[in-house]
């Protein structure tokens, strides 16, 4: 039913700095894969097959990252490392990548109106890759979770989960009726609001499906908080409008744009995945 994936990737990770400088954040291995490999491996797992991706300047590795690598691959063949590039290599023959750039840093909102073109007019689903999320053992994914939902409501979905109170503003973090436990139809949403002005402690983190009236919606959406034109104003009004549903996840998520998160990704899968062989 969704096909199609977007992941906005044009940030500066400025919070990694040095690292961040000429390699891109969604490119920093969590042990050994970069990021935005395991977000293309979470929707791969959601039945997605059509990847696109807002870059920006800096941003090639993405790219080569998702293109074979002929000469690597005749250069280890026959080394007994050729399992390593399995994965990817699977990735790349069963999908298709796209891209486009974001000339200007003009926000979230606006990353994924550059989009456009790639998403086209159906629903679909973007990745924050560094919101990275492992499922509960034997448990399917953050988006094959929404995937889920989408078939059975057909209207946008962000997923959330709560957060202590005092890290409410670094957050987009919503209001809503609850429809199912677990599930809210979201009545407000705060852009980052400080703890005295949040509407609850449900904060979205970087999983979306949206219609694609969303673009319509956002090219009418004037800049919101620090001048950015910010998602979670166009998702309000789609809300308002019609319906928007939040869905509390099952698994875990870590914020990988964070060194502390990063850290606890790294140890996570270290001891979790990696060691298992997986
Ligand atoms: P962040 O603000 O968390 O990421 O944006 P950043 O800018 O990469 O990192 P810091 O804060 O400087 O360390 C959330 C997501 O939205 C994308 C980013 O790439 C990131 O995945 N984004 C944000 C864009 O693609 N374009 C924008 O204009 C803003």
């Amino acid at each position: 039913m969704i096909r199609k994936c977007l992941f906005p990737v044009a940030g500066y990770g400025t919070r990694f700095l040095p690292a961040t400088k000429a390699m891109p954040k969604e490119i920093l291995p969590v042990v050994n894969k970069p990021l935005v490999q395991y977000g293309v491996e979470e929707a791969a797992e959601a039945g997605i097959s059509e990847f696109g991706f807002v870059t920006g300047r800096g941003k090639r590795a993405i790219e080569d990252h998702f293109d074979i690598s002929y000469e690597l691959e005749h250069q280890i063949a026959g080394s007994g490392k050729e399992n390593l590039l399995t994965s990817i290599r699977d990735l790349i023959d069963h999908n298709t990548f796209s891209f486009t750039r974001q000339n200007e840093m003009k926000g979230l909102g606006h990353a994924i109106w550059t989009g456009r073109n790639l998403m086209g007019d159906n629903a679909f689903a973007v990745i924050l890759a560094d919101d990275f999320c492992v499922p509960e053992p034997g448990d399917i994914g953050v988006l094959a979770q929404m995937a889920e939902l989408y078939k059975q409501f057909r209207c946008s979905i962000v997923a959330i989960e709560e957060v202590p109170e005092d890290e409410t503003h670094k957050y987009g973090v919503i209001a809503g009726e609850t429809l199912k436990d677990g599930l809210y139809r979201i009545t407000d949403m705060v852009e980052k609001p400080a703890p005295e002005n949040a509407p609850s402690n449900l904060a979205i983190i970087g999983r979306y499906i949206l219609t694609p009236d969303i673009f319509e919606i956002i090219e009418n959406t004037e800049p919101g908080k620090n001048g950015e034109v910010q998602i979670t104003d166009a998702l309000l009004q789609q809300a308002q409008s019609g319906m928007v549903l939040a869905y509390k996840f099952r698994g875990r998520r870590f914020d990988c744009g964070s060194i502390d998160g990063f850290v606890q990704a790294t140890n996570y899968v270290y001891e979790n995945i990696y060691k298992n062989g997986e």
